[in-house]
């Protein structure tokens, strides 16, 4: 999985469209084919969890309510939250991801459960004014949006007063290190820097489901410190409940560092200081 940079987008919306080639190219690998034993497809459907234990116990009870995933990939955890008891829509960009997650909703009777095409900055217009009581996002979502501000006014839009907005991501100390070869063997290197507002733009072969997997692509991520995720929320009318950091992670960027931690997290190997990997932040729409 050798990456190296690419051209930065000559604007927004060419870096969109190439981040949509991409992840329309993973959505069937994702759920079907190479990058099924990364996702715990089989697992998942024999009735296995996505959701972490400390993101159902941070959530509180979903039974009854109104849930969105933004940007919910081929609907794993979406329809993890389903199981919960929550009624839940998916909304992703990806016409192939929306593909799987509806067959995954016909797999598992989850008959009641949506799923929408549309980007993030088109949620309000695609969900027809509709107002949720919980938005759940995140494990790799925030970084493929180019501006936090908007995303912020869209979410406030499609919560009703009083609802929550969830999200785990990985933590800026994650997102500006990268693994390198030292003189004593591969070592972690701070490498990206967040204070660029310029996406980190690459191109290689893999996926994080499955490092093999052949075909180049393009990608442009927008790495955010806490700050630019605290304050977009707050000017987007949220009230910050809580956030938690922990020194476990949905994904094994340098795999050489990673172990399995339990299914679907993983933490650095003994041997290197603990640090924090992942959060999430709860808030409450004003
Ligand atoms: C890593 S997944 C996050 C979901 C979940 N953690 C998972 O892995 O199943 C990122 C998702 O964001 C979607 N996405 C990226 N940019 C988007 C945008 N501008 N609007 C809507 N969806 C977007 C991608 O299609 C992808 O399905």
């Amino acid at each position: 999985m050798a990456w190296r940079s690419a051209p930065s987008p000559a604007d927004d919306e060419e870096g969109i469209r190439d981040n949509l080639e991409s992840w329309d190219a993973m959505a069937h690998m994702h759920a079907q084919g190479s990058g099924a034993e990364f996702y715990r497809i089989e697992q998942w459907l024999a009735g296995e969890s996505k959701l972490a234990p400390w993101e159902i116990e941070e959530m509180g009870s979903v039974v009854g309510k109104s849930l969105l995933h933004m940007q919910c990939h081929i609907g794993t955890d979406t329809l993890s939250w389903a199981r919960e008891g929550a009624r839940v829509t998916g909304l992703d960009f990806s016409k192939n991801a929306v593909a799987e997650a509806e067959r995954f909703a016909n797999i598992l009777g989850f008959n009641d459960a949506r799923f929408v095409v549309s980007r993030v900055s088109e949620a309000a217009e695609a969900l027809e004014g509709e107002q949720f009581d919980i938005i759940y996002t995140g494990r790799g979502a925030l970084c493929w949006l180019p501006d936090l501000k908007e995303w912020a006014r869209v979410c406030a839009t499609l919560l009703k007063s009083g609802g929550t907005l969830y999200l785990e991501e990985s933590t800026p100390t994650v997102n500006i290190l990268d693994s390198e070869e030292g003189p004593d063997g591969p070592r972690l290197a701070p490498k990206y820097n967040l204070f660029n507002e310029d996406p980190i733009s690459e191109i290689g072969e893999g996926s994080y489901a499955d490092p093999d997997w052949p075909g180049e692509r393009i990608t442009h991520c927008w790495e955010y410190r806490y700050d630019t995720i605290f304050n977009a929320l707050i000017e987007g009318g949220f009230r910050i409940e809580s956030l938690n950091e922990r020194d476990e992670l949905f994904f094994a960027p340098w795999p050489e560092f990673f172990e399995t931690s339990r299914p679907n997290y993983w933490r650095l190997k003994k041997g290197n200081v603990p640090m924090p990997l992942s959060f999430t932040l709860k808030a409450t729409r004003l």
